[in-house]
């Protein structure tokens, strides 16, 4: 049996979430934010905690800086008991920062790359990563560093074995730039959200988009905010309804469901439950602040998710 179920290269800092704030936030003058949250940012590592918390088992590396707010991310990561033995810390470098200001029309997200652009494909060791069933990648736009050699690691790990997932999250540089093609013939499922889907396959139709992308890849997840989310596996359509909740705050959902889904599938769940699982996870992370303060609390995910979705079958 191999060390892990999933192994993830990414990114690893916290998102300072100011919530509460002015509509307009005039220049030069003084703003105010009604509650602020500091916690674990970065898909790759929500990802890799939800991942954990839900009982799976996660190698993660990543490269972070020798600062206070790497130090934080880490802690965090580590408390959910994510392996984090590769981790690589860059001297006198600063970690990545996201700061989202939540406004009601609508999320601004600021990132500061920082460390997140600094992981290369000679950073991972690849005997670590292939000990795994599974390989994840979030945020392809954002790992600047990592990106040109992205389908030399995937063609690596699929010749070890693993199935592959690839979440590219949002491109800052809205381009969406067609290296991309030479990734997706080594993906297993590929996962993006309803707009993503849109600019990836450069249409305006969602259903003209999950049509084409469903071409390049076995199975095809496209997440639909409060509408839950659907499947394409060849001319197979599933769609799965969201879970009702009282959500507060949608950072981190998308991430949080490609854990619930990944939880499944590496146990071998068929696609409904996979989606199901990751409908689960995408709402109970929108219940609480940030994309991983709900799944910290071990009692609040077991009153939550189905007992069937956490406990792995060979536990
Ligand atoms: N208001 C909501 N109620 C229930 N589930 C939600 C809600 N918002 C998001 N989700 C869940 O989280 C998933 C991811 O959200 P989405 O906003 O589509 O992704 P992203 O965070 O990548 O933009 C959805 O597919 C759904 O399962
Ligand atoms: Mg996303």
């Amino acid at each position: 049996m191999p060390r892990f179920d999933i192994t993830i290269a990414g990114e690893l800092n916290l998102d300072l979430i100011l919530y509460g704030l002015p509509q307009e936030l005039p220049p030069e003058r003084e703003s105010l934010a009604e509650r602020m949250m500091l916690t674990l940012g970065s898909s790759s590592a929500i990802v890799a905690h939800n991942l954990a918390a839900l009982g799976t088992r996660v190698g993660f590396i990543s490269r972070i800086g020798d600062d206070l707010l790497g130090q934080m991310a880490v802690e965090r990561i580590e408390d959910a008991q994510v392996d984090v033995s590769k981790l690589h810390r860059s001297a006198g470098a600063a970690t990545g920062l996201t700061v989202i200001l939540q406004k009601e029309s609508g999320r601004q997200i600021i990132t500061y790359l920082g460390t997140i652009a600094e992981l290369i494909f000679d950073d991972l060791d690849l005997e670590y990563l292939v000990d795994a069933r599974h390989f994840h990648f979030s945020s392809y736009y954002l790992q600047r560093g990592l990106r040109p050699r992205v389908a030399d690691l995937f063609r690596e790990l699929k010749h070890a074995g693993l199935t592959i997932s690839l979440d590219t999250n949002d491109d800052p540089d809205d381009s969406w730039d067609g290296s991309l093609e030479q990734v997706l013939p080594y993906v297993d499922v590929f996962l993006p959200n309803a707009r993503e889907a849109r600019k990836i396959a450069r249409v305006d139709d969602l259903e003209a988009a999950v049509r084409h992308l469903s071409k390049s890849v076995p199975v095809l997840v496209v997440k639909l905010g409060a509408k839950g989310a659907l499947a394409q596996r060849g001319n197979e359509r599933l769609t799965s309804p969201p879970v009702a909740v009282h959500a507060i705050d949608p950072v981190g959902a998308g991430d949080s469901f490609n854990a619930g889904f990944l939880a499944q599938y590496v146990r071998g769940a068929d696609l409904g439950t996979c989606l199901v699982s990751g409908n689960y996870a995408g709402a109970f992370s929108t219940t609480r602040a940030g994309g991983t303060e709900a799944f910290r609390d071990r009692e609040y995910v077991t009153k939550f998710f189905p007992s069937t979705l956490t406990a792995p079958a060979w536990k």
